[in-house]
């Protein structure tokens, strides 16, 4: 069997429509593919669509303002992923004369851009021969060709390539690489495939040993780290303080509430003693309104313990970082998902 015929034949029957697929604007393929790297197709495409809309190329999206990008991002998380779509569209018009390069190395130079994202960009774009390489192309080739090496070691990471560079459809790259994503997302799933009706079910070894469930291996855990979040949503008559991040640190540039980080889960008891609390409020001793509200919020490396207090206050605020705003303009800033998860259920509309 030919693995790449048979890719490519399971593709043109089975191939999802997508509106990066009907397109060779190397610009749209590649706002798709940042979106994709961050969500899946079904919450991707409404992003994908406002991007375009609102930025239909370079230029717009170079001259647009940081903040509306992350705002337009707000949502989709993981923020320096925006900062560099910015950055890599004003790339685009200072070095390339405002034209997308075609060559996989300018490409790959583009901020934001990995060698996955490259390789994407110039087959589909460009037809050019660069295999893609992803969490979906590990998994469907270490189980049709029963590998054992662990995907992030540095010898896995070198076998897989040239296995991938070998299996490349160079006359038709763009659809090959297609193919082999799709494929990976939609038939060879992580859990429970259906490896009976599957096209490579004579070819794939991991059917043969048994090691679909084993495959792919993975040498290290990823490390995730516990982070408490002790946030002040602090009302003043009909305004509320926010605090734009500006450390680098998760959410950079996005607007959060005062916070202040803790080794732990709180007790109103244990807020009131904090050295931040009594230097913030010096004394006045702010009225506690509602029940604190808890949440969890997983993301990639971080799994953060979110407790939000609301605080009536009648000072102003003490610090100059922090801005008073109206709490019905809350929205118009970028907030990160977990903020704007806590207003959505009603956290910002209590008085
Ligand atoms: N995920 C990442 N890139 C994709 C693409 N081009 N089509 C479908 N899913 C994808």
């Amino acid at each position: 069997m030919n693995f790449s015929k048979t890719l490519i034949a399971w593709y043109l029957k089975n191939k999802r429509d997508l509106p990066w697929r009907n397109t060779s604007d190397p610009y749209q393929i590649w706002l798709s593919e940042i979106i994709l790297q961050q969500t899946r197709v079904e919450q991707g495409l409404s992003y994908y669509y406002e991007f375009t809309q609102k930025f239909p190329d370079a230029q717009s999206l170079a001259g647009a303002n940081l903040d509306e990008v992350l705002k337009l991002w707000q949502g989709l998380g993981y923020y320096s992923r925006a900062r560099n779509l910015h950055e890599a569209a004003r790339q685009i018009v200072n070095t390339h004369k405002g034209k997308f390069p075609e060559e996989y190395p300018d490409i790959l130079a583009l901020k934001g851009v990995g060698e996955y994202t490259a390789a994407a960009v110039a087959s589909f774009a460009f037809n050019k021969p660069h295999a893609v390489i992803d969490g979906n192309v590990y998994r469907l080739l270490s189980r049709v060709f029963g590998i054992k090496t662990p995907i992030d070691s540095t010898a896995g990471k070198k076998e897989f390539r040239e296995l991938a560079d070998e299996l490349l459809d160079r006359k038709a790259p763009g659809i090959y690489n297609q193919a082999i994503m799709e494929f990976g997302s939609q038939y060879c799933k992580p859990q429970n495939p259906d490896c009976n009706a599957c096209t490579f079910s004579s070819i794939c070894l991991a059917k043969q040993h048994k090691l679909v469930n084993e495959l792919p291996v993975k040498a290290l855990k990823t490390k995730v780290r516990d982070r408490y979040f002790q946030y002040l949503v602090i009302k003043h008559k009909n305004k509320i303080w926010l605090k734009q991040r500006t450390a680098k640190d998760i959410w950079q540039g996005l607007f959060d509430f005062p916070l202040i980080e803790t080794g732990k889960i709180f007790s109103e008891t244990e807020l009131k003693k904090n050295p931040d609390w009594k230097k913030y409020f010096k004394g006045t001793d702010p009225l506690l309104t509602d029940e604190p509200v808890a949440y969890r919020h997983i993301l990639s490396h971080q799994r953060i313990f979110a407790t939000f207090w609301t605080i009536q206050v009648k000072m102003k605020t003490p610090d100059k970082s922090w801005v008073e705003i109206n709490l019905g303009d809350i929205q118009e800033y970028a907030l990160p998902r977990l903020v704007d998860r806590y207003l959505e259920e009603g956290g910002g509309d209590k008085e």
